[in-house]
């Protein structure tokens, strides 16, 4: 019987894939036409967004030749809002009859959630977009590209999905600060903080990276789905059932029966990936940069911005978010 997805990327054998066209040659000449900023890492402006310059070749490589089969899952997000959780949390749902969430050899238990999931910036980066084809349907594919760039294959047809995770943008900049410090133990939060109210952080700006997918949800709730760290942190088992359905795998009553949503809700739980012992060690070796598995796992809680946020900071941010989210119905 042929294998069905979602596996984990990682598990499939690198083999004799051969490597796809250099994105770099393909659009180096265009990247390096673009405006340029130097931030944590330095960034190129393309169509209102800044992207981390070593992934915008693999950005546009993605754009233009991805094709998304119907069945694919496309999970996205801002950078530091929950991608890792909502990983693990897809995967964990997508395939729960090969891999039962309680099982004491599940994949998550062996593999970081990004080491399941493959990131679309780095597989194109790396020109890997063979062993990305050789996946078994369904796929689950990352990226933190926003919906104006998608492939348009993505946006307009295909007929996959797209689930979008976001988060209140002063905890992801206390987020992303740490993170980066792992690369820059010098960067000050204030400059990490400038860059998201100048628009200039990478994906940036963050508004409309967030008003990009939100648009999109509403227009096409059958295909995009839109969540927020918070929400998903106040009720799980809600929002665990809510993507499994969406994805197109609701909850049997039988696996009701069995608490099988709670087993997944264990398993990708903050507490229980941050202490497992491959998240403890060991890194996600991206095109980018190598990220320690335990750079992912900081508090996993809502708020922690009061701990690096001055007030009058906290009223910057949140009124030119209120100034750009204003009739969106998104706050
Ligand atoms: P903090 O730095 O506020 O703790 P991303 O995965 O997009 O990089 O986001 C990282 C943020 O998600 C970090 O937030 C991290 O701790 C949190 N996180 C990672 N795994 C989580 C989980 N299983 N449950 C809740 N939060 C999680």
């Amino acid at each position: 019987m042929a294998a069905t997805g979602p596996v984990p990327f990682k598990d499939v054998d690198d083999g004799t894939f051969s490597a796809a066209r250099d994105p770099k040659e393909e659009f180096g000449d265009l990247v390096v036409t673009l405006p340029r900023k130097e931030q944590f890492l330095v960034g190129r402006l393309y169509k209102g967004f800044w992207l981390p310059e070593p992934y915008a070749p693999g950005i546009l490589a993605f754009q233009r030749r991805f094709t998304p089969r119907p069945d694919d899952v496309v999970l996205t997000s801002y950078p530091k809002c929950g991608t890792t959780w909502l990983k693990a949390l897809a995967f964990a749902v997508m395939a729960r009859n090969a891999y039962p969430p309680a099982a004491a050899d599940h994949p998550l238990r062996r593999l970081n959630p990004h080491a399941c999931i493959p990131f679309m910036e780095d597989i194109f980066t790396e020109r890997r977009e063979a062993k990305l084809e050789s996946l078994p349907s369904p796929r689950l594919i990352n990226t933190h590209t926003p919906y104006s760039l998608l492939p348009e294959t993505v946006t307009t047809g295909g007929g996959c999905k797209v689930v979008y995770i976001c988060r209140d943008p002063k905890d992801m900049v206390v987020s992303l600060y740490h993170f980066l410090r792992h690369l820059q133990p010098g960067l000050s939060f204030s400059d990490t903080f400038d860059s998201v109210l100048d628009g200039t952080v990478p994906y940036g700006p963050m508004w409309d990276h967030i008003l990009g997918y939100w648009h999109a949800s509403v227009t096409r709730p059958d295909r995009v789905l839109f969540l927020k760290y918070e929400d998903l942190l106040q009720n799980t088992g809600e929002h665990v059932r809510k993507l499994a359905e969406f994805m197109g795998r609701p909850f049997s009553a039988a696996e009701e029966a069995l608490y099988t949503v709670a087993s997944i809700v264990e398993l990708c739980s903050f507490d229980n990936m941050k202490n497992l012992e491959v998240n403890k060690t060991g890194a996600t070796e991206w095109k980018c940069k190598n990220m320690a598995h335990d750079s992912f796992f900081r508090k996993g809680v809502v708020g922690d911005w009061m701990n690096h946020v001055s007030p009058e900071m906290a009223t910057r941010l949140d009124e030119i978010f209120h100034d750009k989210f204003r009739g969106a119905g998104l706050i």
